[in-house]
């Protein structure tokens, strides 16, 4: 399993309490609201972790439903304190190494910094699955840790987020954007780009053909 990480306490709590702390992450979470319709209605979180990003989409969607999965009891935990009596959001224990659960289709399907952790064969697989559960007009937007395209940029992100390279998370499994922009053309995703990069932090956007065919 690539994820185990996830499962322990120090690990979990170690993101948790410096998920502000990223350089310019707030820009880039930014870029992504802007990019998600206000009247998205289903939102499907994938490794939602606390549900950190399901909270920033709700405060001016309040009428979405959200469906955040992760593989995390620890972060479902979170989450689930996070959303304590509201019933708009919804958690599950899911795996993302495995196929996407059914549970209907999405105006709107988003991740943050979650899809890196899989491995690349499984990137892939994911967003053709995504695809698949967007409504017609759907956006899926993916907020991403990716490869740096040198060892050196690589150190130099380390560097600029304040963390030496011994933390740097074992389950990560970094892919540059390209690959990933690539993916999502060849699925048939319009409008894709990268709309927002800061070094290995960068926001990947595709929109599904409002009409198929
Ligand atoms: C860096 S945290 C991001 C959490 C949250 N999306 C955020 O932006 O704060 C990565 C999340 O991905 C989850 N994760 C990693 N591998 C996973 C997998 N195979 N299936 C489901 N969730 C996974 C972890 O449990 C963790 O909650």
């Amino acid at each position: 399993m690539t994820a185990e990480e996830w499962t322990t306490a120090e690990h979990v709590h170690r993101y948790l309490d410096r998920a502000d702390a990223f350089p310019r992450r707030a820009e880039g979470e930014s870029v992504l609201l802007e990019h998600v319709p206000r009247n998205a209605r289903r939102i499907l979180d994938l490794g939602t972790g606390d549900g950190r990003l399901l909270a920033l989409l709700q405060s001016d969607r309040p009428e979405m439903l959200g469906l955040g999965l992760d593989l995390s009891e620890l972060m479902l935990e979170a989450a689930r304190k996070r959303f304590a009596d509201d019933e708009r959001i919804e958690l599950v224990k899911h795996d993302l190494a495995e196929p996407l659960p059914a549970s209907g289709r999405f105006d709107a399907v988003v991740s943050s910094m979650a899809i890196h952790h899989l491995e690349h064969e499984r990137k892939r697989s994911l967003y053709g699955e995504v695809f698949e559960l967007l409504e017609p007009g759907g956006v899926f937007a993916n907020f991403e840790h990716v490869a740096s395209p040198t060892p050196r940029m690589h150190l130099a992100f380390f560097a600029a987020i304040g963390e030496p390279l011994e933390h740097e998370d074992p389950s990560d499994r970094l892919l540059d954007v390209e690959s990933q922009l690539g993916w999502l053309r060849a699925l048939g995703f319009q409008d894709v780009d990268c709309y927002w990069k800061w070094l290995e932090m960068a926001l990947l956007i595709g929109v599904k053909p409002a009409e198929i065919g």
